[in-house]
């Protein structure tokens, strides 16, 4: 079966034009001003972070002349080595045209742009930058401005203790649901999209469980029913499930909540939350973010202004994590595998990977770019079954849930019809083509493969 093609940056119909065009300058020039930033409290950084910046202004320049992508030099490889997989992908996609900015594949292109930036900050061989994250302010300044959401998830989540004690099995499944809902709505919030229209009022008003009450209807394929059927009849020895994350702050929360919920319910004995080694995609969690995020909830500088009662509630959620993270029931992981440009066809291709998902019950991938990346990111017809659109991981042994707010072209698994109708309503709420609903993060997909 021949495959269809990955959109294009120069494809109007593709969310990748709006992306290349609005949000990539709007993220490189954010990230300038936050390395500025750094530099003014220490001067001594002022000349490694000026070429930094001399780089960052010149990949800006690149886009405006839609100048040709460099595949990455030895030098670069001998500082880097897993650019050596850029490079192979970079002479396939060149077979098919000259690999541009503005012109080329979308998702190679949008995970080859955090890696040349990070290659920028390891080229200056200094301490400081080796170890920055260019995108840390933002994250947690946004994390600061989640504390609505954070505080109502706490207060959710000490009710649970006593739901859990007298649950039937029916009433079990409904607490599944809901905590599904809290790890799958926990992805609309994405800084990656603050680069666009989407405000700081629109990321609140996605946080609370009204609003995940009433976007039910807005999850367009949802397997959370073959999900729970699948997790209570596995008669394996497998104890673990490993979510591979995609956001800090928030989206990390609402993670946490429901691996707390799995491990306080007995349906798993073990958590695996898998981080990305570099700055990525803005606002992914790195293994220093989870750290953070732990101090950031009982540091009552982070959110001065919490009632006794929200104080006590964010306390206990703290006490909760930290217990199963001491008592390695919640282990913090990254493979270098997450930041190559790779699908995730290719997982087996990765032994030691591989090896550690198959001990695993089931491996949970948040979010979009993991949605993209299960898929290809290819423009699969809307009606293609999940199972087809994963291609070899299908028979690759591997539970897979993919919990994911629409924000990109590919949507796959919809019943006839679905996208039509869905065209109809975004165009009818006013926007001018109605097929960029898939990117609209409104919507949300629970797709699952046994
Ligand atoms: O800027 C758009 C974008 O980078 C998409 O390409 C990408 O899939 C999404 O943002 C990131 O979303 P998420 O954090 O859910 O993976
Ligand atoms: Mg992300």
């Amino acid at each position: 079966m021949s495959l269809p093609a990955p959109p294009y940056n120069d494809d109007k119909s593709s969310f990748a034009y709006a992306t290349v065009h609005k949000r990539w300058p709007t993220i490189i020039e954010g990230a300038i001003d936050d390395l500025n930033a750094a530099i003014k409290v220490d001067s001594s950084l002022e000349s490694s972070g000026a070429t930094i910046r001399n780089s960052l202004n010149g990949l800006l320049d690149d886009f405006k002349q839609d100048k040709e992508v460099p595949k990455f030099s030895d030098d670069d490889i001998a500082l880097d080595a897993t650019l050596v997989h850029y490079n192979n992908h970079y002479e396939e996609f060149a077979k098919v045209k000259p690999v541009t900015w503005l012109t080329g594949p979308w998702l190679y292109l949008e995970c080859y742009l955090y890696k040349i930036i990070n290659l920028f900050f390891v080229k200056t061989g200094h301490p400081y930058w080796l170890k920055f994250d260019i995108f840390e302010s933002l994250k947690n300044k946004t994390f600061q401005q989640s504390e609505f959401g954070v505080v109502e998830l706490c207060k959710r989540f000490k009710l649970l203790d006593d739901q859990l004690n007298s649950a039937t099995k029916e009433e079990l499944k409904l607490l599944f649901k809901e905590f599904i809902d809290i790890s799958l709505w926990g992805n609309a919030t994405d800084l990656s999209l603050l680069a666009g229209s989407v405000t700081l009022e629109d990321i609140k008003s996605v946080q609370g469980a009204e609003v995940r009450k009433k976007n039910e209807e807005k999850i367009v394929v949802n397997d959370t029913d073959k999900t729970w059927n699948y997790l209570v009849s596995d008669k394996s020895s497998r104890d673990s499930v490993d979510i591979v994350l995609d956001n800090s702050g928030f989206e990390l929360f609402a993670d946490l909540i429901f691996a707390l919920f799995l491990l306080d319910g007995k349906l798993i004995n073990k958590v695996n939350i898998h981080c990305k080694q570099i700055p990525w995609f803005v606002s992914d969690t790195m293994p220093k973010d989870f750290d953070l995020l732990l101090g950031q909830l009982v540091d009552p500088e982070f959110y001065p202004n919490l009632s006794a009662d929200d104080a006590n509630a964010i306390k206990f959620v703290h006490e909760k994590i930290s217990k199963y993270h001491k008592n390695n029931q919640i282990n913090v992981k990254s493979h270098e595998f997450w930041t190559l440009s790779y699908n995730y066809w290719d997982i087996p291709k990765f032994d030691d990977l591989y090896q550690e998902l198959l001990t695993s019950k089931l491996i949970i991938f948040k979010g979009d770019l993991n949605y993209r990346k299960l898929t290809g990111d290819l423009k699969w017809e809307y009606t293609t079954p999940f199972k087809t659109a994963i291609q070899q991981l299908s028979t690759s042994k591997l539970p897979v849930l993919s919990l994911r707010t629409c924000k990109a072209d590919v949507v796959v698994g919809l019943p006839e019809g679905v996208n039509e109708k869905l065209v109809k309503i975004y165009h009818d709420e006013g926007n001018e083509n109605g097929q960029f609903w898939t990117s609209s993060g409104k919507w949300a997909v629970i797709s699952f493969n046994n």
